[in-house]
């Protein structure tokens, strides 16, 4: 048996002394020679087209290089309008300065090149735009009559409906239908997009991009400029946030490049606040729920149907339907999923993806399913808890959430809410207590590693994936370090570089289960020929073990009957010619796992307390359970959970991109008034992780942790205020306008 030393424990990030100290770098913040600064000229209208653009004034600015437009930019190879990134969704991707056309607003439409940042922001506004308006559509509640269902989905298509959902919901005791409604939110990393592409003297290109996923850059640089995938490397050291935005390349990184190419010179382009709303947002999302269930709470029908907003040039599409089969046992179940397009920019991946829209309809329809039966709204979970997976027929990897619902409830002290709303007091305010329950896919997919041991027992392990703040160095770091074991700071894990083994994008909550299933292989490897070498060691005290006899620990091969008889690591390696060793290892899920729907699952429990006469809600206490497999690091795993829960507290009280359908622009465009949670909007958050064994999911065990923590919270807080004041507040956030 081996003992685990490092996978488990609550180390301290790797990373955090260069956070903390400014020696970590971002894509805005590396350097070159005779470096230029490129800043975006962002289109006024929302769809038409350009009639001119005069460039005049801004290049007669002592210092301006060019001002790049659809009128001057090269001819040269452009990727086909079918081309596909790696999160592309079906359709044609936005090409920054392709034609004359106008798609949305705020559009990229040129680059301004200077010799400094100040210098190229001013002679943007020196940049005059003659633009030809079209009619446009930006207004989802006025075309939801033009919903479709695209021809090819980006996510899980909905499935068939499964039993008789119609006659079922006709003949139910207890019936629910309503609509919930979830408004685009957009993302707001603290780093802005950056690209600082630097030119070297051979033409070929060293690009720091803000991306989760530096190959998926690479790819799309080398396609879009027609140039070998050798000539262009991508890195990204580190990200200061991204969780969806840094999926796909955005414009600045096409724009950096393309000036670099035609000026022969390193440019840098950083969007400003203001633009990180002209790009990707999760979509505004209504749902339809139709509920049916005996008088006692036991669910006969659920119809689900989803609208999304998409862009009228690409079908985005997430997981928004798949909820009910998931969490819910229903016999009689009917989904859909349309998408209503408009003339904005395409949606984009948000942590958690149609699981935070989704599983926020769902939780808070079936609190009004509980209050209808005269349920206590945990009992209702409980009542119709899924054993297995409708959508596929499939059962579950492992799924602890009872045991989930169990300490947390106890840690909240549930059992002493009164189910009546506006009973519970506390001086001047109402007290609501509110329960939701949620899931995320554990997936893993293809990604390999490098690992190198050298002489000095040094080990470095490698993949080309990212550390979007997650804590991906860290966990990486351990699991290498337990498999081969090597105190902590004997390995380095190093990301971010697309010269470096296969990575998938650093997303979906699978990088701990893909590219730490990769560590963990390789991993495996270096320890198996260690223990060949170790054998043939003279004298050596392990000749006649076997694998499983022995254990690696603190650099050393030690008999497990007998921990006196050990060979040091580094005696073993100096066996292998040139005392060191390179192995490289392509990890992909196994076909048992094919069988199973693997999910972490979480129940947000929440107390709001709410001044009815101000009509303001404070989230007081969120205690946040959750079975997410094995735990490699449990300070690391907490951080990803509150990250989640605080986003929640967002999404439910204060998120929203407001649309001007007269305009046809995202008003509220900074964060002055996009409101995200502050300190003060923030108090008392517990996390919880249950024991959940799986063999299943991934040779680690572990689901991953990075959207599972945000999916419950909302819908818990609505019901909590719904607890609290008797109101059902169907429309995200629940501002106070929507509680007086
Ligand atoms: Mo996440 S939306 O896959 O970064």
């Amino acid at each position: 048996m081996m003992k685990t030393t490092q996978i488990g424990q609550p180390s301290n990030r790797v990373d955090g002394r260069a956070k903390v100290t400014g020696e970590a770098k971002y894509a805005a913040e590396f350097t070159a020679p005779g470096l230029l600064y490129g800043f975006v000229v962002s289109s006024a209208i929302a769809r038409g087209k350009i009639k001119s653009i005069d460039t005049s004034k801004a290049l007669a600015l002592e210092g301006v290089h060019e001002v790049f437009s659809h009128e001057n930019r090269p001819a040269y190879v452009w990727f086909d309008e079918n081309y596909q990134d790696k999160d592309s969704p079906p359709g044609a991707p936005f090409r920054p300065l392709y034609s004359n056309e106008i798609q949305f607003s705020m559009q990229p439409i040129a680059l301004v090149v200077a010799d400094t940042f100040e210098l190229a922001r001013y002679a943007a506004m020196l940049v005059e735009v003659a633009y030809e308006e079209s009619p446009f559509d930006t207004d989802f509640d006025a075309n939801l009559d033009k919903a479709y269902v695209p021809s090819e989905y980006k996510s899980t298509p909905p499935s068939d409906p499964w039993g008789n959902p119609d006659e079922a919901l006709a003949s139910a005791d207890l019936k629910l239908e309503e609509e919930y409604a979830h408004p685009s939110e957009h993302h707001n990393p603290m780093e802005m997009h950056a690209s600082t592409a630097v030119w070297g003297d051979d033409g070929k290109l060293t690009i720091y991009d803000k991306i989760q996923g530096v190959q998926n850059s690479q790819q799309y640089i080398s396609t879009a400029f027609g140039v070998p995938k050798e000539d262009v490397q991508v890195i990204s050291p580190f990200v200061g946030g991204a969780f969806g935005s840094g999926l796909r390349p955005q414009y600045q990184l096409f724009l950096a490049v393309l000036a670099a190419r035609e000026l022969k010179r390193s440019v840098r382009v950083v969007l400003t606040r203001q633009q990180m709303f002209s790009f990707g947002h999760r979509p505004k999302t209504l749902q339809r729920f139709s509920v049916g269930a005996s008088a006692d709470g036991k669910l006969e029908a659920i119809h689900q149907h989803a609208f999304a907003e998409t862009s009228k040039f690409e079908d985005y599409s997430e997981d928004v339907v798949i909820w009910p089969g998931v969490l819910y046992k229903c016999d009689n179940v009917k989904l859909s999923h349309k998408l209503v397009a408009l003339d904005v920019y395409t949606p984009l991946d948000m942590r958690a993806p149609g699981g935070t829209t989704g599983i926020y309809a769902l939780e808070c329809a079936m609190d009004e399913m509980a209050y209808k039966a005269g349920v206590d709204p945990l009992e209702f979970r409980i009542k119709n808890y899924s054993e297995k997976d409708q959508n596929g027929d499939k059962p579950f990897s492992s799924k602890e959430l009872r045991e989930c619902y169990r300490q947390g409830a106890e840690k909240f002290g549930w059992a002493k809410r009164s189910l009546e709303p506006r009973s519970m007091k506390e001086e001047r305010n109402l007290i609501g207590w509110g329960f939701a329950q949620g899931a995320w896919e554990a997936t893993q997919k293809p990604a390999a590693a490098k690992a190198v041991l050298t002489t000095d027992g040094k080990l470095t392990v490698s993949s080309a994936t990212a550390d979007i703040g997650t804590g991906t160095y860290t966990v990486m770091t351990q699991i290498a370090a337990e498999t081969v074991g090597l105190p902590l700071e004997n390995v380095t894990f190093q990301l971010g570089d697309s010269s470096l083994p296969m990575s998938p994008l650093e997303g979906g909550s699978w990088t701990v289960s893909s590219v730490g299933s990769a560590v963990k292989a390789v991993c495996d490897k270096v320890r198996g020929k260690l223990f060949e070498l170790a054998k043939q060691v003279a004298n050596s005290p392990l000749a006649g073990a076997q694998l499983e006899d022995v254990s690696f620990a603190d650099g050393q091969i030690s008999l497990n009957a007998d921990p006196t008889k050990s060979v040091s690591i580094a005696d073993a390696l100096k066996q292998n010619p040139g005392n060191s060793m390179e192995q490289e290892v392509k990890n992909e899920p196994s076909e048992e796992q094919q069988k199973y729907s693997p999910y972490a699952h979480s129940a947000t429990f929440v107390e709001v307390k709410v001044d009815e006469d101000l009509g303001t809600v404070k989230v007081t206490r969120v205690v946040s359970a959750i079975a997410g497999g094995r735990i490699i690091n449990p300070k690391t795993a907490r951080s990803q959970i509150l990250g989640g829960v605080v986003w929640g507290i967002g999404a439910a009280m204060e998120e929203e991109t407001v649309m001007d359908n007269n305009l046809g622009r995202f008003m509220n465009h900074d964060l002055d008034k996009y409101h995200v949670p502050v300190n003060a909007d923030v108090h008392e958050i517990e996390v919880i992780f249950v024991e959940e064994k799986d063999d299943i999911v991934n040779p680690l065990g572990a689901k991953g942790l990075g959207e599972i923590g945000i999916v419950s919270v909302a819908p818990a807080i609505a019901n909590a205020v719904f607890h609290a004041t008797g109101k059902r507040v169907r429309e995200l956030p629940i501002t106070l306008d929507k509680l007086l």
